[in-house]
């Protein structure tokens, strides 16, 4: 055969934008290579759907098995979304023995360990980088180029809408709800945002992250996540005051053979360099025990920057393909690593409590924290109003994070604190 044949599942943002980078950049695809690589079929839903011009009708099928039962493919990449689906028809295509690739993060987050050990007993393959960050090539350079060190923490921005939200409030002063409106009509946002504010899409990435880096299974369900819904104007003014900027970020730690994964919003140091990713792009940080630390910026979605990923992908496979080499990318997860539960994590805490404005509240407050191994890094006691209520503002040191969940219980039971109104983890120091 001259050529490889590829079925595409789905033709949507993603799906069109692989068939356009395939046309546009056949060229060099096809030199590095060594065969063009050429969309046979490809599966849709929708009937009635009007199509780009530039994608031939006679390619289009409503057929499953027309691709992953058909003899005449070799390489099968699903961009149609959803789990049950996604998954059966990931199975059917492995199991008669095609190349996969996905895009697909919430099916890869849940099924990657059981699907990668289907590919690998069908002597097959499964790439899924652009599951993650869309076109920043994260998974291949933690599975290949960093794969020599010890990774000990990834912590990225992993949701371009929670960002462009954050970016908003924080440059132009707007509240959440304010920005996310805007979002929506931009199309930055969705017109039901649930899974990237409430930081499950970021969750679902920082699993699949943490599964590769720490060598062991993270699934969504192992990731504690907190969104930014409850993030206000005044936490966002106190962070600049107080030297840092609020990011989602998601965050995999991998110390002494226990592992943790976890999306929140955090008070990260203006000098770190994820406090300059701003708008929709992302960005993840990883610190390895020979590398140190390095950063990958990219744009996190879109119809070209996942189509890059994939290609990056196909192209992978396809070699593979060419030379009889398939089946070499199975990595099989020799030891599990226990995942702490978010008490046992250690970080340092901001904290905003609406007190009564009478002397000697802040000494009760201390005690508390002091009582329950909790210091004090930082206080401030600000806008006093007519009301007799005063706000005081304060950042903990790094210490775990039951013993601050425990203090703020017993603060606010105080008779002298009317109500503890935010509470957000700190990244602490430079890095
Ligand atoms: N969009 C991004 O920037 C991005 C970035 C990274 C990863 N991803 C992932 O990539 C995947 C695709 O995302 P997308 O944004 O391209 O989605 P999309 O624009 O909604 O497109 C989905 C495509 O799949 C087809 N499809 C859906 N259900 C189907 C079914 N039951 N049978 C056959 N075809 C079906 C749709 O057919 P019709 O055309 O007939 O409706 C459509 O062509 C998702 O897993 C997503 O999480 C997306």
């Amino acid at each position: 055969m001259d050529h490889v044949r590829v079925g595409l599942v789905g033709l949507g943002t993603v799906g069109t934008g692989v068939y356009k980078m395939l046309q546009e950049n056949k060229d060099i695809i096809t030199k590095k290579v060594g065969k063009e690589i050429r969309v046979e079929k490809i599966l849709v839903r929708n009937k009635d759907k009007e199509r780009d011009p530039e994608i031939p009708s006679e390619l289009i099928t409503f057929d499953p098995g027309d691709i992953l039962e058909n003899d005449d493919i070799d390489i099968v990449i699903e961009v149609m979304g959803s789990v049950e689906l996604a998954m059966d028809y990931i199975k059917r295509a492995l199991s008669a023995k095609k190349q996969v690739i996905t895009a697909n993060k919430d099916l890869i987050a849940l099924h990657e360990e059981e699907l990668s050990e289907l590919a690998h007993l069908n002597g097959r393959d499964l790439y899924f980088e652009a599951s993650v960050a869309g076109g920043i090539p994260i998974i291949g350079t933690l599975k290949e180029d960093l794969a020599g060190n010890k990774i000990r923490k990834i912590m990225g921005i992993i949701n371009g809408t929670t960002n462009y939200i954050l970016t908003k409030m924080t440059k132009e002063g707007k509240s959440y709800e304010e920005v996310l409106k805007d979002a929506v009509a931009l199309g930055y946002a969705e017109s039901d945002p649930t899974a990237d504010v409430e930081g499950l899409d970021a969750a679902r990435k920082i699993a699949i992250l943490g599964t590769i880096a720490f060598d062991t299974k993270i699934t969504f369900n192992d990731v504690y996540v907190e969104g930014i819904t409850k993030i206000t104007k005044d936490d966002i003014k106190y962070a600049d005051e107080l030297g840092y900027i609020v990011k989602l970020l998601g965050i995999g730690m991998n110390v002494d053979d226990k592992a943790e994964a976890r999306v929140h919003p955090v008070f990260i140091s203006k000098d770190h360099p994820l406090a300059a990713v701003n708008d929709v792009f992302n960005a993840i940080f990883v610190e390895g025990n020979a590398v140190g630390e390095t950063m990958f910026y990219g744009r996190g979605a879109g119809e070209l920057p996942t189509a890059s990923a994939v290609i990056g992908d196909l192209m992978k496979a396809t070699r593979d393909f060419i030379n009889d080499t398939m089946g070499s990318s199975y990595r099989k997860i020799v030891k599990r690593k226990e995942i702490k539960d978010i008490s046992e994590v250690d970080t340092a805490f901001y904290t905003r409590m609406k007190v009564k404005d009478i002397p000697g509240v802040f000494a009760k407050i201390a005690t508390v924290f002091g009582d329950h191994g909790v210091s004090i890094a930082l206080v401030r006691q600000q806008y006093r109003d007519d009301s007799g209520v005063a706000e005081i503002v304060l950042v903990t040191h790094k210490v775990q994070e039951k013993n601050v969940r425990d203090s703020l219980a017993a603060i606010e039971k105080l008779d002298v604190v009317e109500k503890v109104t935010s509470v957000i983890r700190v990244e602490e120091g430079k890095r």
